[in-house]
């Protein structure tokens, strides 16, 4: 058994550890008990998390003698819908939970995401626990504290910024995850490279591979890394009036392809930031920001893992860079009607600008569309 890594989120009060390791949902009872002080805690998961990995943290708990009550729910971007979630904390307060009672989340990040939402305003405000059990959980959404839920008018437009007490990422848990869930996933690690550090997206390029087919050391470096990436930036900018924007490098061009293909099956948002951040890249480069050979090496990369690199990628709508303009310009991230994009002078170099000339923009996704 090798000692996982720790990484702490660094915010006074609400400073927390991330860790990272090979045997933590077999340690869950061990390493969560110390922290629970109230009545039985509440465990949240889905039904396929439940499938392959509850016994495991059941009987962890139980050979610490803690006996959560278990909510399972559908798995799916559904489940983060209004009514779904005000199902879920009546079946919460069914428990009859006490301002001490922790709630913990077991799975990816919509799991996440309805657990920490639900954690923040139940008797306002009990401690939460995230036990991310997807790549993209594991380096993102359980990273940071953003929680939320989806209404008719939108993903993620209601919600709270709320630290959990604890994050134990076992990235075994990740062996039964379908492949193409881990690509996706994926697409968020590279994002960390493109972002910040030129170095990481070279380990990457030599390395990410051997991370998706299962490399547990390779798995636990990469998570690390981007846990710490994420961390670095969360602590100077926990509710993202500045920085933290940096962590949306493909997104606004990946919201607008979800919006358009309906946020599911047909587009999953890890392929959608994949095109995206490919997207930067040949703005950048089309703008004289980045030299034409660095998004080249963007796209060969993802690529090479399987990842989709462009529009004509994928199946169902038919796209027209208005409809794309327009999903941009209904983004929660437009301020005074302009769009703010990632842009990057290299990789490792990205910045935040609303400062682009749409008809760059424009011209951009029409070649994309007919290439
Ligand atoms: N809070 C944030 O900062 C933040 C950041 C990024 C994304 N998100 C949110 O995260 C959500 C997407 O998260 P996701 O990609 O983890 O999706 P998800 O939670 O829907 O999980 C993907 C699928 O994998 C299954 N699954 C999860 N773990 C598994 C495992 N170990 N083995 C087998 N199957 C497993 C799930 O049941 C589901 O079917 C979106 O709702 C998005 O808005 C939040
Ligand atoms: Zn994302």
């Amino acid at each position: 058994m090798t000692t996982p890594e720790i990484v702490t989120v660094a915010l006074d009060q609400r400073s927390y550890d991330i860790v990272i390791g090979t045997d933590l949902l077999g340690q869950a009872g061990a390493r969560i008990g110390p922290l629970l002080s109230g009545p039985r805690p509440i465990l949240i998961t889905d039904t396929n998390v439940a499938r392959h990995h509850l016994t495991a943290v059941l009987d962890s708990f139980a050979a610490e003698n803690i006996n959560p009550s278990v909510i399972e729910l559908e798995p799916g971007e559904h489940t983060k819908g209004f009514d779904r979630f005000t199902l879920l904390i009546d079946t919460i307060l069914d428990q009859v939970p006490e301002r001490s009672t922790t709630l913990i989340a077991l799975g990816g990040g919509v799991v996440g995401d309805i657990v920490g939402f639900a954690a923040s305003i139940i008797l306002r405000g009990i401690d939460f626990i995230q036990i991310p059990t997807t790549i993209l959980a594991q380096v993102d959404s359980s990273v940071g504290g953003k929680t939320g839920i989806n209404t008719r008018h939108g993903k993620n437009l209601v919600g709270t910024f709320y630290q959990p007490r604890l994050v134990l990422a076992d990235t075994r848990a990740l062996d039964t995850l379908p492949r193409r869930q881990i690509l996706a996933g994926y697409a968020e690690i590279v994002k960390y490279g493109l972002l910040g550090d030129a170095d990481f997206f070279e380990w990457l390029e030599g390395h990410g591979e051997a991370m998706i087919a299962g490399d547990q050391d390779a798995r636990r470096y990469a998570v690390t890394f981007c846990c710490q990436a994420k961390a670095a930036i969360v602590v100077q900018d926990e509710r993202e009036t500045g920085k933290r924007a940096l962590l949306n490098l493909g997104h606004t061009f990946a919201h607008a392809l979800e919006a358009e293909t309906g946020y599911g099956d047909t587009l999953l948002h890890g392929e959608a930031v994949a095109i995206g951040m490919v997207m930067a890249f040949d703005l950048s480069a089309k703008t004289g920001l980045c030299d034409p050979e660095e998004a080249a090496r963007v796209r060969a990369h993802l690529d090479l893992v399987g990842l989709p690199t462009g529009i004509r990628n994928i199946a169902g709508p038919h796209w027209t860079s208005e409809k794309l303009l327009h999903h941009m310009r209904q983004d929660k991230k437009v301020r005074d009607g302009r769009i703010t994009f990632i842009l990057a002078n290299a990789i490792g170099d990205a910045f935040i600008t609303s400062d682009i000339d749409l008809s760059a923009v424009s011209a951009l996704l029409e070649n994309a569309i007919s290439a």
